[in-house]
């Protein structure tokens, strides 16, 4: 593996760093939640102490290759200044006039960012051409990279693929320790293994469930995505979320975990509400009960002690997306008891792991602070890709 100590001495070295500053802002472009920047600053940090002059390239939302004010990164840089502790200097553009100069004008131990990688459309293009030519225009800003973004390493993007053949290349510290937690989920996990997915759609979840069902020995499934599992089981689902065209697949693997021995959980009852709000009328039911003008929005009380109680005695815990629409408090009950779950089974020495940006954010607006888990992901996407068996094309290219 290409480490950082393998890039040799980095005094006066210019190291562009991917990493992953794509924080959830509200209207008011405040961060609502600052993991990621916070589980950026370590690598970030250690570079500019070496006497590198560390230049942070990142993306925030999905913009389409051109400006877009909302997508600036401009509201990140004083809260990361702030972790740690120095000015960081703000680029207006990605490889422009304003990259150049800033650049240019770092001292050994400085840090600049350079506004939103995915202005340019280069990043993301599907054309090799066309992203290799802006990993050229990067790579001029630099003479060394590290590859410390987690939540995009599953993306063939300039900034995380084509620019590890132009410069000297090494994976970040939170790459390496997020590769080495979701290593032990794969190989060889203690048992029991439990799996809680949640989250509105299935079909982002269908190829993790087809890979869990050869190492999980339980797989707790609710939030959204239930309701498809529990329409392949015959029940009603009233004005649920329901993914028609994925209800065979799902009795598919119903069937499939039946005869292989693996457990899949499913709500009990439901909290059913007369429409998506917190102020709607709402009632628990059972989930074979839900009646044709009510829409589940989170699992209910029953639910949420059995799914707790799978998760309590498992020995290796992996959970990713909410049990239903916890943002709203009368629907999120089920999301918290999942998490107290994963705090007891964390304090009883099993190895739980939250994946995601979005479940990230979930324990933490729920008032859980990182050190309750074992290890909280900073990449959805990624982590799930990575559970799937896929090969992460930001991974392998540090490998090759
Ligand atoms: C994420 O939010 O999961 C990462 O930042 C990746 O973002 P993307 O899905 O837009 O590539």
């Amino acid at each position: 593996m290409k480490t950082i100590a393998g890039l040799g001495d980095l005094r006066g070295k210019r190291v562009l760093v991917r990493s992953d500053l794509n924080v959830p802002l509200d209207g008011d472009k405040n961060i609502t939640d600052d993991g990621r920047i916070r589980a950026s600053v370590p690598t970030i940090k250690a570079l500019a102490e070496a006497g590198a002059r560390v230049v942070v390239c990142a993306h925030l939302g999905r913009p389409k290759g051109a400006p877009e004010d909302k997508y600036s990164l401009a509201p990140v840089v004083g809260r990361m200044s702030e972790l740690l502790g120095q000015p960081v200097a703000f680029a207006t553009d990605t490889v422009g006039d304003s990259a150049k100069a800033v650049v240019a004008g770092l001292v050994d131990g400085d840090v600049a960012l350079l506004e939103n990688i995915r202005f340019n459309a280069g990043e993301t293009s599907k054309d090799e051409g066309e992203r290799a030519e802006f990993a050229g225009q990067l790579a001029e800003l630099a003479d060394a990279y590290v590859s410390d973004g987690f939540g995009v390493v599953h993306r063939k993007q300039a900034s995380v693929y084509d620019i590890v053949r132009l410069l000297p290349s090494a994976m970040g510290g939170l790459v390496a320790a997020e590769v080495q937690v979701l290593k032990r989920l794969t190989e060889d996990p203690a048992r029991p293994y439990a799996v809680v997915l949640g989250g509105a759609k299935v079909a982002d979840k269908l190829a993790v469930i087809e890979n869990l069902m050869k190492t999980a020995d339980r797989l707790l499934i609710g939030g959204g995505m239930a309701f498809t599992f529990l329409a392949a089981e015959g029940y009603e689902v009233g004005s649920s979320l329901l993914d028609k065209d994925n209800i065979e697949t799902c009795k598919g693997y119903l069937a499939r975990a039946k005869e292989s021995g693996v457990e899949i959980v499913l709500p009990v009852d439901v909290v059913a509400a007369s429409a998506f709000s917190a102020d709607a009328d709402h009632d628990v039911v059972p989930a074979d009960g839900i009646p044709a003008d009510r829409m589940g929005l989170d699992i209910g009380p029953k639910s949420a002690e059995l799914y707790a109680s799978k998760v309590r005695d498992a020995k290796t815990v992996f959970w990713n997306g909410p049990m239903g629409a916890f943002e709203m408090a009368p629907y999120a009950a089920g999301t918290l008891a999942v998490a107290e779950a994963l705090v007891e089974a964390t304090s009883d020495g099993a190895l739980t792991v939250v994946g995601g940006g979005d479940s990230a954010a979930a324990v933490r607006q729920l008032g859980f602070t990182d050190d309750q888990f074992g290890h909280i992901s900073t990449g959805g996407g990624a982590s799930l890709e990575y559970l799937e068996g896929k090969e992460l094309p930001g991974i392998s290219i540090l490998n090759g």
